[in-house]
């Protein structure tokens, strides 16, 4: 992405540091919110397709729960979804700078896939609102008996049509946006730490292959984990506000769906653990990867049997630490990308330690030319004025030296400050000299005229 590389600077070290430390923190927050999301549309697409089919109560209601789990509202899903990702972006866009792999370019088409995704999830929860609201509003006006013009109920009518049309279609949609873009997702993070496949990697090869597969399937059981202690979590968490929930028989429809699923999946999550590992390449792994492995199975086994007594006990509020466990997972899972992508990218940070340095001397102010010798404040300056064995402007130096043999730093004093001196003269006008050049320069003028003295040629005419 040229555009984006235009946006990114170096960077020192330490800013590095923090970027990956905000990398972790931003995953954990959008892959636990695009987990539910793909998880719950899809589920919520199922159910209301069976609801449709056999008129099943219970599914409908289920379903729309479910889409309610999925796009809570439009500002969480900018600040769990889309912020992040976008952020994700910028991160990766500015630790792999200068590195020609597709990274970033790939992370930017699973943003696009993720933003229409996350757009028909929320059109499609809001249909079931709109729908509701529709229906009631008909069941109210015939009631009525006819005290409305039937312009508006045929209105109502087309409304209600175009909502359960969304409904209908709006899940399933963006279900498979997400699925596409979780799919991509997946294999430009493992793209990410393996940078022997950055040069000869295409978006195909990246999407096909045998890894990015594995990763998506574990991907997906880990999300399922998560969807399904959120789902308990939240349904009956909302059991005051949600009538339905204090039916039993939607309680117990919740349990029987819900949580089998979380209990199957916790399960699977041990051995999924074990194969990433063995798929994370050589120049990734650390002996950190390997903790937080293990730290991950023991938390995974944890969900599960909390899963499972909610299952056998009627207690139900289980489900919120089931929730909390499986964000862990998710952020070992980030932490472990992050620790992979760190290691097999550490020549691609010195690479942009240095380019940092360059621009740093670059943006550094011109050095000041260094001082004038003697000879050249003397020929450059002085001489306008001045010669040794005759008057020009100024008085000759062979008249005046002899003053100063034994008092350099008053000759230094009188170049630096020039006061009225020799009677018949104009005053001298200061001149821009540095300290340095003023010693270079008196002590330049003595030498001459020592050396004239010596040689008997001090003579000057006035
Ligand atoms: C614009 C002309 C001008 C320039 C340039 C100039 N001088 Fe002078 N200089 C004078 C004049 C005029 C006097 C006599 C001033 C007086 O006696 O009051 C003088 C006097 C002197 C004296 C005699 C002081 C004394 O007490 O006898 C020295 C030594 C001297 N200049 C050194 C220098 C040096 C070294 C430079 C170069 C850095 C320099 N001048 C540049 C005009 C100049």
């Amino acid at each position: 992405m040229n555009f984006l590389n235009r946006l990114v600077y170096p960077e020192p070290a330490e800013r590095l540091e923090l970027l990956r430390i905000l990398l972790v923190i931003v995953t954990i927050i959008f892959v636990t919110y695009a987990s539910i999301a793909l998880i719950a549309s899809t589920a919520s697409a199922i159910a209301n397709r069976i609801s449709r089919k056999k008129g099943d109560n219970l599914f409908a209601r289920f379903a729309h729960d479910l889409a309610d789990l999925a796009a809570p509202s439009r500002g969480t899903i900018l600040a769990v979804g889309v912020i992040p990702i976008i952020t994700e972006v910028l991160i990766y866009a500015q630790l792999l700078q200068g590195v020609s792999v597709g990274v970033t370019t790939y992370l930017t088409i699973s943003t696009v896939f993720f933003f229409f995704g996350f757009y028909f999830l929320y059109t499609y929860k809001k249909s079931w609102h709109l729908e509701t609201i529709y229906t009631t509003f008909q069941d109210l006006a015939s009631s009525h008996g006819g005290t409305l013009t039937r312009e508006v109920t045929s209105d109502v009518a087309s409304f209600e049509r175009s909502a359960s049309a969304t409904k209908r279609r709006g899940g399933h949609r963006s279900a498979i946006l997400l699925w596409i873009g979780t799919w991509i997702f997946v294999g430009t993070m493992r793209l990410a730490f393996s940078p022997r496949h950055w040069a000869h990697s295409t978006f195909l090869s990246v999407l096909f292959s045998g890894a990015t597969i594995w990763s998506l399937f574990t991907y997906a059981v880990t999300a399922a984990a998560i969807t399904s202690a959120a789902a308990v979590f939240f349904f009956f968490k909302w059991a005051d506000r949600i009538s339905m929930m204090a039916e039993p028989s939607y309680r117990a429809f919740v349990k029987r769906y819900a949580l089998p699923v979380g209990v199957a999946a916790a399960a699977l999550e041990p051995l999924l653990i074990f194969f990433e590992i063995q798929n994370v390449p050589e120049a990734g792994v650390t002996n950190l990867t390997f903790v937080l492995a293990a730290v991950g199975i023991f938390i995974a086994l944890l969900v599960m049997l909390l899963f499972y007594s909610m299952m056998k006990e009627s207690g139900i509020n289980l489900g919120g630490y089931a929730f909390i466990g499986a964000i862990f997972l998710i952020f070992a899972w980030a932490a472990k990308n992050e620790i992979a992508f760190h290691h097999a990218t550490e020549n691609q940070d010195q690479v942009l330690a240095t380019r940092y340095e360059t621009m740093l001397a670059s943006l550094a102010p011109p050095k000041p030319p260094p001082a004038m010798s003697g000879k050249e404040v003397y020929d450059n300056i002085c001489s306008a004025c001045h010669m040794f064995n005759a008057k020009k402007v100024g008085p000759p130096y062979f008249m005046t030296l002899p003053h100063f043999v034994d008092h350099m730093d008053s000759l230094e004093n009188f170049i630096s400050n020039p006061y009225v001196a020799v009677p018949g003269y104009p005053p001298m006008p200061k001149q821009p000299l540095k300290p340095q050049e003023v010693k270079n320069v008196a002590q330049y003028i003595m030498s001459v005229y020592l050396a004239a003295k010596k040689a008997g040629k001090a003579q000057y005419t006035q």
